[in-house]
């Protein structure tokens, strides 16, 4: 079995810019490593570099020092045609405020990011059945984001999230906007896909949610507490 780590940060260094305040020292020397089929949960305090941290790992941010690799591959090394598609075909992505387009219907929202890949519409049911699979039938899914309740807006970005078969799905606070019901619905739903082989890295302030996790990671003042 392949043993290299799906996602491993070597010394990975975030300042921000500096602002009036002065330098912001966001990530202060993060190594990490997590195998493929990991459950991770990464906790820590509001402001601790959690979303700055996933923003390294999902290669949607630019470290200032050290080395990200995604299944071996240092993505510092990768041109920008194929970081794209290293984010597009790898890794799904999944926030606290659910990130629709909002001009878009569900089926649309989960539609779009296959038609930037594929050029082309989609005719194998692919879309609906993934819609179905979160819960979200085709009724529903000719809505828009803002005639959705939460808990059905999170489904619409899990189904999202998945149509182009990623190994990785990043979570930023999946369940912050949601209520406790919903938010064990959702998650039951990312343990089902963990369990089916992909690989699931969560940040969470929820310490209930931490249960689902084979592993908690956490953060302090931009390092690996
Ligand atoms: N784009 C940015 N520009 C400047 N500072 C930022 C930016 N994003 C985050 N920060 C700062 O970096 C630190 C870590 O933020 P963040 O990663 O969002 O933490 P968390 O997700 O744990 O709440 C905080 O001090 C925050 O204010
Ligand atoms: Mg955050």
């Amino acid at each position: 079995m392949d043993s290299t780590p799906v996602i491993a940060l070597e010394d990975v260094h975030k300042i921000y810019p500096p602002l009036l305040s002065g330098d912001v020292r966001a990530l202060d020397g993060i190594s990490l490593e997590i195998q493929r089929g990991e459950f991770v949960a990464i906790i820590g305090s509001s402001g601790s570099g959690k979303s700055t941290l996933m923003n390294q790992i999902g290669c949607l941010d630019v470290p200032t020092a050290g080395i990200v690799r995604i299944e071996g591959q240092d993505i510092g090394q990768l041109s920008d045609f194929d970081l794209t598609a290293l984010r597009r075909d790898s890794i799904g992505y999944i926030f606290q405020k659910f990130n629709l387009i909002p001009l878009l219907t569900a089926y649309e929202n989960v539609e779009y990011p296959l038609l930037l890949k594929d050029r082309t519409y989609d005719t194998s049911g692919r879309v609906q059945a993934l819609l179905d699979s979160v819960g979200i039938d085709a009724a529903l899914a000719a809505h828009r984001p803002s005639e959705l309740s939460g808990g059905q807006q999170q489904r619409v970005a899990i189904a999202r999230a998945l149509v182009n078969e990623p190994a990785i799905l990043l979570c930023d606070e999946p369940t912050g906007n949601l209520d406790s019901k919903t938010s064990t619905q959702i998650m039951e739903m990312l343990a089902r896909l963990n369990r089916e082989g992909r690989t699931v890295i969560m940040v969470t302030h929820d310490a209930e949610t931490t249960t689902y996790a084979d592993r908690i990671i956490r953060i302090q003042d931009g390092r690996v507490a």
